[in-house]
């Protein structure tokens, strides 16, 4: 037993040294700073002013001179890292090979009716949380947020005449009050549920931790068990969901409720910690982004242009250049036939662990034996399938609420996934088991000024990125007639679905769009259709593959940014970019942004008093 605790306290000295070390030697950057946060300025609705901004073209004219780094992709995750880099003093150039910036977060028009692609709803939002305060940061304050009812979600279960209703409440104590109401003498199973739930998100800051700390370190406390004795996080991380649920309740309908935000990994192959931390997200209330989700990068560019950087879109990377040492050293832009070099000591990618060791770089760095070890440890997510669909009438006159829809047809989430997406494509119609509704403009207070008199639904649902392989080289708008027949005929089976539980939309449906696997592919670059990246899998959180899906990567000078690095969600690649700006800056910025959050908890709090 001394034997074990020696080791503890020397692992402990190790790592404040190492702390230390990074407070104290090395350049300091003033990244964060209370007093760049300013009022809100109104939203800008005018599309000319927003599309200067978001859309700015690629020109090679246009690419800032002297870069310190240049990023590929203009998602959450790149934005981020690019604006912290920007706060740092440096000048960054983002280059995103869609026509406009924002990854999962950008917007879209169809028949005059404004879509979101990837952000239904937010959480832990509330006042000086650490989320809020980096977005705070980053968004120089023009970033708002409207919080969503107390009864954020509806998860249906079950067959249509045996259908349950449940409905879940965010609120530090009527989340799990809610629940206990809805299941009678299972209080205990509740109680434990929230507790364990607690104790992952306290514990999380570890899991960041190990993405930081040196692989040698990493490894001995893994091979010595000491990993386990400084925290229980890593047993929730690697204990499979249904494990660890089916001790704590026999319920069934209780056991899906746990898991119910679907990314497509069955809960028996996922890890309790993951599944356990979406939902506390939400936890302490949801929110939507006021004005949209394209607010996201509408506010995030101007820190990266104050900077003397700039975001470029129309601008896809085809290779990263390295140099004879093996270095990154810039990248090319494919611009009309014709490859270009946009130079820079820092190379960020934002497009994903498969793209960027995968296409980017040459195969003989592929082969190399960390690449491809790295490689060996994760696996390409599900895909997603999504339906747009407009609707004619104000959330008032269609009567459709802010709140989410989540539903089953079996509360044995196990076997139907495993089901579902062992489907051929000839079996999938009929057969979709699960669906998410969402009315984005019922949550955007913004959306009655913006659209007057129009309703967006969205659907949502998992596909494999198999059932459309078929027509993978095949060009958007230009696939065929038998991808089209498939899409919109799953379309309509969902469709139809979410008219039987909103039967009053059944005549206010005024168009319909659809996208695939293959519309990811194209839209966000994500090489299989991919929904969330790299896939959520239980192996993706075993300490091993926690350590080395960090920012740093085998090529020096290349870092990796994004939810590829954390995990899924706004967050989850917000989370991303602090960890790669870390890296780059060799600087742990979670440390100055937890100083900035007392510091301000500090002035709010004094605030009241006075
Ligand atoms: C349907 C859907 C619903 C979601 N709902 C929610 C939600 O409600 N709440 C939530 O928090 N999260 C949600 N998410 C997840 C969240 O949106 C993402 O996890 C997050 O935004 C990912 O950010 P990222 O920066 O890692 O990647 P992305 O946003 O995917 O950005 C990657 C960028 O890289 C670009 N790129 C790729 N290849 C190249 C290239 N060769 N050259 C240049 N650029 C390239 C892509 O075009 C893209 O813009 C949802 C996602 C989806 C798909
Ligand atoms: C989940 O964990 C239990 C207990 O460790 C194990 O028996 C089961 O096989 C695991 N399931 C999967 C799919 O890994």
């Amino acid at each position: 037993m001394m034997w074990w605790w020696l080791l503890g306290a020397l692992s402990c000295l190790l790592l404040m040294v190492i702390i230390t070390y990074f407070l104290t030697i090395g350049q300091r950057y003033k990244v964060f700073d209370e007093k760049c946060v300013k009022e809100p300025k109104p939203l800008v609705t005018d599309s000319r002013q927003r599309d200067e901004r978001l859309k700015r073209g690629f020109r090679l004219d246009r690419v800032p001179p002297a870069l310190d780094a240049v990023v590929i992709g203009s998602g959450v995750g790149g934005l981020t890292a690019a604006a912290l880099l920007s706060k740092a003093g440096k000048r960054v150039v983002v280059l995103e090979q869609h026509d406009q910036a924002g990854g999962c977060t950008h917007t879209f028009e169809n028949k005059g009716f404004e879509f979101d692609v990837g952000i239904h709803y937010l959480g832990q939002l509330h006042e000086n949380s650490l989320l809020r305060v980096a977005l705070d940061q980053i968004t120089e304050g023009q970033l708002q947020f409207t919080q969503l009812e107390q009864h954020f979600d509806t998860v249906l279960l079950g067959q249509p005449d045996q259908r349950r209703e449940y409905h879940i409440h965010s609120g530090k104590t009527e989340m799990a009050a809610g629940l206990k109401k809805q299941f009678p003498g299972e209080e205990k199973a509740i109680d434990e549920f929230m507790r364990l739930m607690k104790q992952a998100a306290r514990k999380t800051p570890l899991v960041a931790i190990l993405k930081m700390m040196p692989y040698w370190l990493v490894n001995f406390l893994i091979q010595t068990g000491l990993l386990d004795r400084i925290s229980s996080i890593f047993r929730l991380a690697t204990t499979n969901h249904s494990e660890m649920m089916a001790r704590l309740t026999q319920n069934k309908d209780l056991q899906a409720l746990s898991a119910y935000l679907f990314y497509g990994v069955p809960p028996k192959e996922s890890s309790f910690l993951i599944n356990a931390l979406l939902l506390h997200h939400y936890k302490r209330g949801a929110y939507y982004p006021r004005g949209g989700a394209s607010e996201f990068a509408f506010h995030i560019i101007p820190v990266i242009q104050q900077a003397g950087g700039a975001v470029l879109v129309r601008a896809p990377v085809q290779r990263i250049l390295l140099n004879q040492q093996g270095k990154a050293y810039g990248v090319t832009v494919l611009k009309g036939q014709e490859e270009v070099e946009v130079l820079a000591p820092v190379v960020i990618s934002n497009a994903g662990i498969f793209n960027t060791f995968q296409k980017f770089l040459p195969k003989h760095i592929q082969d190399q034996p960390e690449i491809r070890s790295l490689l060996g440890m994760v696996r390409h997510g599900m895909g997603s399938f999504l339906v747009f669909v407009g609707l004619d009438g104000s959330k008032e006159e269609l009567g459709i609420p802010s709140t989410n829809f989540w539903m089953y047809k079996d509360n044995d989430l196990d076997s139907l996934m495993q089901q579902y997406s062992s489907l051929s494509r000839d079996e999938v119609l009929g057969n979709i088991p699960m669906m998410f509704i969402t009315f984005p403009s019922a949550k955007d207070p913004t959306s009655n000024i913006r659209h007057p008199g129009k309703s967006c639904m969205t659907l949502l649902t998992m596909a494999r990125y198999e059932w459309f392989e078929e027509w993978e080289g095949t060009k958007l708008g230009k696939r065929g007639e038998d991808y089209l027949d498939l899409k919109n005929s799953m379309a309509q089976e969902l469709v139809d679905w979410a008219i039987k539980i909103f039967p009053q939309l059944r005549d206010k449906v005024v168009m319909v769009d659809a996208a695939t696997p293959l519309t990811n592919c194209h839209y966000l670059g994500a090489p299989r259709g991919e929904m969330y990246g790299a896939e959520h899998n239980l192996e993706r959180f075993t300490p091993e593959t926690i350590a080395r899906t960090r920012s740093q990567t085998a090529v020096k000078g290349l870092y990796l940014t994004g939810q590829d690095v954390f995990c899924n969600g706004m967050a989850g690649a917000l989370h991303g970019g602090m960890l790669c700006a870390s890296a780059v800056l060799n600087q742990i910025l979670y440390i100055d942004l937890l100083a900035l959050k007392i510091r301000l908890k500090h002035k709010w709090t004094n605030h009241k008093l006075t």
